[in-house]
């Protein structure tokens, strides 16, 4: 049976301040605990985000020293110093600009020869570091989260999978060829909901309906994200035209 715990939805009147209060989330947990394990997305909604907490960080406000981080997904096929990749967009828009330790620093590897074997050693990383506190999400048009397209498994573990079109579509303008990866690696939804406390952040007119259909539509594996319902602890934040489609009654 279907639990459905109604998530928090935090509706701010833009994308600055919508990436500013889910930064501010990151924040206090970090404050509360110096060396939270935190998971990270990536992404264009992200990019505030993160430019929120290298601000914090270089006004003295936060450390993230003594944190551990888990991103959620990699192109298959990418090295770590590839432009196009997740590594190279988290050193960009985060590692680069803040006091965190390289070491503490976790990112599937797209590149391993074995990503079946990579995607297991991952799994295992993140158990072995106490699981998630915090999560980090965005959510696609298409309802995924990380790269769990329509259709996957609610008890999915990280396990290397296909991207769909319209995903790869999407993120064609991080590839210079336009040539976007078909596989991916990235952690499953069931590894997502493991995670103590998950943020979801959602900004702009194309993500309305996935919004509208991960609340108030069937929690099922059409839209991914409606199984972050089953979750405890998450939070949506959205600037008003992510919210559009949510219904009030
Ligand atoms: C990124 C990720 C994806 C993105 C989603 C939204 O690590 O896992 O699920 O969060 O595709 O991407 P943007 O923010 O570019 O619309």
């Amino acid at each position: 049976m279907d639990t459905t715990t109604r998530p928090v939805v935090i509706i701010r009147d833009d994308t600055a301040s919508a990436a500013s209060s889910a930064a501010k989330i990151v924040m206090d947990r970090i404050r509360a605990r110096s060396d939270l394990v935190l998971g990270l997305a990536t992404g264009r909604t992200q990019v505030p985000l993160y430019d929120h907490l290298v601000a914090a960080y270089r006004a003295g406000e936060v450390s993230f020293a003594h944190a551990v981080t888990f991103n959620l997904d990699e192109y298959a096929g990418l090295r770590r110093d590839d432009p196009s990749s997740f590594a190279a967009y988290m050193h960009q828009h985060l590692f680069d600009e803040v006091d965190i330790d390289p070491a503490r620093v976790n990112l599937p590897d797209g590149a391993a020869a074995d990503l079946d074997l990579e995607a297991n050693r991952y799994e295992k990383a993140i158990e072995t570091a106490g699981g998630v506190d915090l999560q980090l999400l965005g959510i696609g048009a298409n309802g995924h989260i990380g790269f769990n397209e329509p259709g996957a498994d609610p008890v999915s573990r990280t396990r290397p999978v296909s991207l769909s079109g319209s995903t790869r579509q999407a993120n064609r303008d991080f590839f210079p060829d336009g040539r976007v990866p078909e596989r991916a690696i990235t952690m499953g939804i069931g590894t997502i909901l493991d995670a103590a406390e998950i943020v979801l952040l959602a900004t702009g007119p194309a993500k309305a309906a996935a919004v509208r259909q991960a609340l108030q539509g069937p929690i099922g594996p059409d839209c991914p994200a409606s199984f972050l319902r089953r979750h405890p602890r998450v939070s949506f934040v959205c600037d008003r035209e992510a919210a559009a489609e949510i219904s009030y009654h």
